[in-house]
């Protein structure tokens, strides 16, 4: 009897497929049938920084115009701004007490933010929801050439989070850091119990007809998979928190090779968007194929075998690049 069960920031996991925050788990209906189909365990749409500001600033100019209704005292528009904060939050809690009454797998909220001063608060009410776990989707923009530490933001605001609330914590990075294994093992360092690698930015793109730019794609495709492969392999036995692949997981054998890499678990989610949410049955029947044909019964006798070590350096590095080119030239 196979055993896929895995160890997922310290909670149990029936297996390594996660789906991964986005618009299919953002209503009950939909994280049931995730259940359903076998996911072991959602992370939730996250609850945006940038959301609740501009409803707050949008909601307060609608008010301020009103002086009927408002006197124009400061205190009131204080009091506006805290309630209309809550209101967005509530209805974020109110989807995690549901996923939690209606769902027995895991539920991880997810908290997308760019500073560590908002945030405490929004983490102690989501812990109190009930929720397993948080992720923080650090959002740092690559471009933004004003922030010159991202690594010290994003632990300041694990340092920030991590001291109020008790639940494991998890933070997801983008792939767009100067050193990103530098990153990787600075931020393994804190307090998280794992790193998602990575998040995954619309790219733009130009519409040669119109003369715009677009987007270049919403969802990853299969071969983008060795993104997260590569740093993965190359980090797994340098830190002590979980690494979990997140971009292009769209197979079951793309999510054995992120364990055989070191990953702990995979997140899911264009996959899901592209063939419907049964395509978890078919990725796990797949895993489940490759656990019985090398007579694997636990994930533990695969996880991480193909995990940089002394002797294997080079294969995750640059001379393999150099021979692989050297050889097309022949
Ligand atoms: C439609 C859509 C909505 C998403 N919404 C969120 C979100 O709210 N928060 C978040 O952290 N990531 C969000 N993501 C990113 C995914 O969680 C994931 O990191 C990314 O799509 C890469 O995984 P994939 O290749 O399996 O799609 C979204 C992705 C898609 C396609």
């Amino acid at each position: 009897m196979i055993d896929t069960s895995v160890k997922y920031l310290g909670i149990t996991l029936k297996n390594p497929i996660v789906v991964g925050s986005c618009g299919l788990t953002s209503t009950i209906e939909s994280l049931k049938k995730l259940e359903s189909c076998g996911a072991g365990a959602v992370v939730l749409k996250s609850i945006f920084e940038e959301q609740i500001l501009q409803q707050t600033d949008s909601e307060l100019q609608e008010v301020q115009k009103n002086s009927l209704l408002y006197s124009q005292m400061s205190e009131s528009f204080d009091y506006i701004d805290t309630y209309i904060k809550d209101k967005t939050v509530d209805a974020y809690v109110q989807l995690i007490s549901q996923a939690k009454q209606s769902l027995l797998i895991p539920v991880i909220a997810s908290i997308n933010c760019v500073s560590d001063f908002e945030w405490t608060t929004f983490a102690k009410k989501i812990e109190k929801a009930g929720v397993d776990a948080l992720e923080l989707n650090v959002f740092l923009s690559a471009a933004d050439i004003t922030e010159t530490n991202f690594e010290q933001t994003i632990i300041a605001i694990i340092n920030k989070v991590t001291a109020s609330v008790s639940i494991p914590v998890c933070v997801k990075i983008s792939s767009s850091f100067t050193k990103i294994s530098k990153t990787i093992q600075t931020i393994a360092q804190s307090n998280v119990k794992g790193i998602v690698l990575f998040n995954r930015f619309y790219s733009p793109d130009i519409d040669l007809e119109s003369l715009q730019i677009v987007n270049s794609g919403r969802y990853s495709n299969p071969a983008d998979y060795t993104l997260p492969l590569r740093w993965i392999g190359l980090n797994a036995n340098k830190v002590s928190c979980d690494l979990i692949a997140s971009t292009g997981i769209h197979t079951g054998d793309a999510v054995v090779k992120q364990i055989l890499a070191g990953a702990a678990a995979v997140q899911v989610v264009s996959a899901l968007y592209t063939n419907g949410y049964d395509h978890i049955q078919t990725m796990l029947a797949q895993l489940e194929a490759f656990m019985n044909s090398k007579g694997y019964q636990y994930i533990d006798q695969f996880k991480g075998k193909l995990a940089v070590t002394e002797t294997n350096a080079s294969a995750y590095e640059r001379i393999q690049f150099m021979k692989y080119y050297a050889e097309i030239g022949k």
